[in-house]
């Protein structure tokens, strides 16, 4: 088994539409903080991925995808801050596993493909927030980043009840 890492463009991000839809949907029901409440079925993620290929299109969004016996069952996002006093700055967002596919180190793999184009775009310094508590939390200290902090009751879990999240950051590139 080969995973095979790539960073899509508009029309790859397209294509991969019913993919992406089954991993964001897993995560939710899974229990992970990913922006949604349950229930929730992959075609209520179709919208969602839709826009995101728009920013793939625009240049906003950088998208990374992680394939397996040719299914996707990985991703994870870089948004290019477009704030004039923040052309150095991305956020990293929604990194999910597919949860037939953890463990195999696929998210160390999607984490450094996508820190890598965001340096090639010219990011030096990278954020990102995740339910305190939560597995993410703990593995990306592993990663290299670095622990700012929490906020209490920032979200809630996707079954219902606040949680707190967790801020990081991690220089990257020179
Ligand atoms: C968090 C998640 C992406 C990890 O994906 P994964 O592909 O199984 O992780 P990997 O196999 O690449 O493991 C990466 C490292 O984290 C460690 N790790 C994995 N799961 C862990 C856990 N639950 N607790 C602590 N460490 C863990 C691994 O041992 C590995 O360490 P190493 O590379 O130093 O040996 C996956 O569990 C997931 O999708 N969770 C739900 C979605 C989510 O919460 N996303 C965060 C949104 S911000």
């Amino acid at each position: 088994m080969t995973a095979t890492i790539r960073i899509l463009g508009a029309e790859d991000a397209r294509a991969a539409i019913s993919d992406l839809c089954d991993i964001l949907s897993d995560g939710i029901n899974g229990g992970a903080s990913l922006g949604f409440m349950q229930p929730f079925e992959p075609k209520d993620a179709i919208g969602y991925w839709q826009a995101i290929a728009g920013e793939v299109e625009s240049g906003a969004i950088i998208l990374a995808v992680a394939e397996l016996d040719s299914r996707l069952v990985g991703t994870v996002q870089v948004g290019l801050a477009s704030k004039p006093n923040q052309p150095h700055r991305g956020d990293l967002m929604k990194l999910l596993v597919h949860s037939s596919a953890r463990g195999l180190g696929l998210s160390r793999k999607l984490m450094a493909a996508v820190e890598e184009e965001a340096a090639r775009r010219g990011r030096t310094l990278l954020v990102l927030d995740t339910a305190t508590g939560s597995d993410a939390e703990a593995i990306y200290p592993r990663f290299g980043w670095q622990r700012v902090g929490v906020i209490p009751d920032y979200a809630l879990w996707p079954q219902g009840g606040f949680c707190g999240t967790t801020l990081f950051y991690k220089r990257i590139g020179a």
